[in-house]
């Protein structure tokens, strides 16, 4: 069954052209003028945008995050994904003390399995335990990246000695390592104190991790994987602290790439005191910043020193999670959902307040996740022979972001009541129609686990200081 998607305006990372696109099963088959006679159905996408389908490399849906379980599943985590145009997930895949890798991989087949996606879903590991052996081997099963956390104390974190050996580890075997960079020790003794003063409330998340630590981990970090030879990926980057050692380390070309989140782009830290306790749903790591932070962040993305824009969806509810600690903020489970509003958000307020241009748009959420992610270019980009991941995307469409709307479990959202112009109008994965005119009409199990391909430096044009973007 072929069928093309006609006259749409087909952007890329480097291009920008009006054709009709030729899927066949999977694939993409032909890109040009009057292909409509090849196809068995067409979708008219006069005055529209083809763009590829996003690929969002911070998710952590399915399970939980510490000791919390999150709303989403795998299927209700990709429905969000989809009806946001997002047709690839990379996910958190969090080792427990002691747990083997192949052990820890078979868990999260099986939990994809019980969950079908709509989506496309590639797992990471969040390494915890070295000890047990065996890392290396996941990047034949098509688990190229290492994540650590530098934060945490008791809980997800890991000292030097492990990240460090992990580096060594991914040098070795084609994995990138990514960072969340905090100094986690540091962190505990203000929260410490905090509360032996009595300041419990959510405010008191932020003021315990001032950007200075974040600063500070992140240059560790930085450092550390130049010494160790490895790769490196910093997640979710919040402010000019943690910017600074990032621009440092690509001026100087070492292999070292980094990425914001939606939410850093448009919350502060002026949030977590909004009355009710209603705070508690700006409570994410790292936590929200100041505007110039802010604009700095808008600044690194149009520049190029910040590669990618992820949403590091954590579909927690207000209700059931977050209201659990009302009086320690350090019991509030960190995180918040995002998943559905990604391009619509950076769509508006990114390309519409001329921030960055389409094609960056595109570069930011598809293709450099892509090409970090061994999934390029297969994924990230419309061209012949790539998957037919795509997204018909109404520039002009008009609606409310609103908890009551969204397809993600989680009940609330952090954008609530903003207006927003452009929204995905139908979306394809590897071929098949998911969401047609806003609706989704899929069901679950069209997308697959994603074996991704070892990391490579030629993929970002050998060495790496401006690479990869377009
Ligand atoms: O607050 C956050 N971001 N929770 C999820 C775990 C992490 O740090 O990425
Ligand atoms: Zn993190
Ligand atoms: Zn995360």
């Amino acid at each position: 069954m072929a069928l093309v998607i006609a006259g749409g305006r087909v952007v890329t990372a480097a291009d920008d052209f009006i054709a009709d696109v030729l899927v066949d099963g999977e694939r993409i088959a032909m890109i040009g003028a009057n292909l409509s006679d090849r196809a068995d159905s067409v979708i008219d996408a006069t005055g529209a945008y083809v763009l590829p389908g996003g690929v969002d490399p911070h998710t952590h849906i399915e399970g939980g995050f510490v000791h919390t379980p999150v709303r989403d599943d795998f299927t209700s985590g990709t429905v969000a994904a989809v009806c946001g145009g997002t047709t690839t997930v990379v996910n958190f895949c969090p080792q427990a003390q002691g747990q083997p890798f192949s052990d820890l991989l078979s868990e999260w087949h099986r939990r994809l399995g019980a969950s079908p996606p709509v989506a496309d879903v590639g797992f990471h590991v969040s390494v915890v335990d070295l000890s047990v052996g065996g890392l290396a081997e996941l990047v034949a099963a098509g688990v190229p990246s290492f994540k650590l956390f530098m934060a945490y104390k008791g809980r997800m974190m890991v000292d030097d000695e492990t990240l460090f050996a992990t580096m060594q580890i991914a040098a070795g075997c084609g994995a990138l390592v990514m960072v969340h960079a905090e100094n986690g020790g540091a962190i505990e003794v203000l929260i410490g104190e905090a509360l032996a003063r009595g300041d419990t409330s959510p405010i008191w998340h932020s003021r315990t991790r001032p950007p200075e630590l974040e600063g500070e981990a992140t240059a560790r970090a930085i450092d550390l994987a130049r010494l160790a030879g490895c790769p490196l990926y910093v997640v979710h980057v919040s402010c000019c602290e943690a910017l600074e050692p990032v621009v440092r380390g690509r001026t100087a070309g070492w292999e070292v790439w980094a990425e914001t989140c939606t939410q850093y782009l448009f919350t502060d830290e002026s949030m977590l005191e909004r009355p009710d306790f209603e705070g508690a749903k700006f409570v994410f790591t790292p936590p929200p910043r100041t505007e110039v932070d802010r604009r700095r962040l808008w600044d690194a993305l149009a520049a190029g020193t910040l590669s990618v824009v992820s949403t590091d969806h954590v579909p927690y509810a207000w209700d059931e999670h977050k209201t659990l600690s009302r009086n320690d903020f350090s019991k509030i489970p960190n995180g918040a959902p995002g998943i559905e509003d990604r391009l619509a958000m950076l769509h508006h307020f990114g390309v519409g307040e001329r921030r960055i241009s389409l094609g960056k748009l595109v570069a930011l959420t598809a293709t450099q996740p892509a090409k970090l992610f061994g999934l390029y270019p297969k994924k990230g980009t419309v061209a012949v022979g790539g998957d037919a991941d795509l997204v018909v995307f109404d520039p002009s469409a008009t609606r409310t972001i609103s908890a009551a709307m969204q397809r993600s479990k989680s009940d609330y959202n952090l954008y609530e009541g903003t207006s927003v112009t452009g929204a995905p109008r139908d979306v394809l994965v590897r071929g098949q129609l998911v969401v047609r005119d806003g609706e989704l009409i899929a069901e679950p199990g069209v997308g697959t686990f994603l074996p991704r391909a070892p990391f490579a430096p030629s993929r970002h044009g050998g060495a790496v200081g401006g690479a990869p973007e377009q």
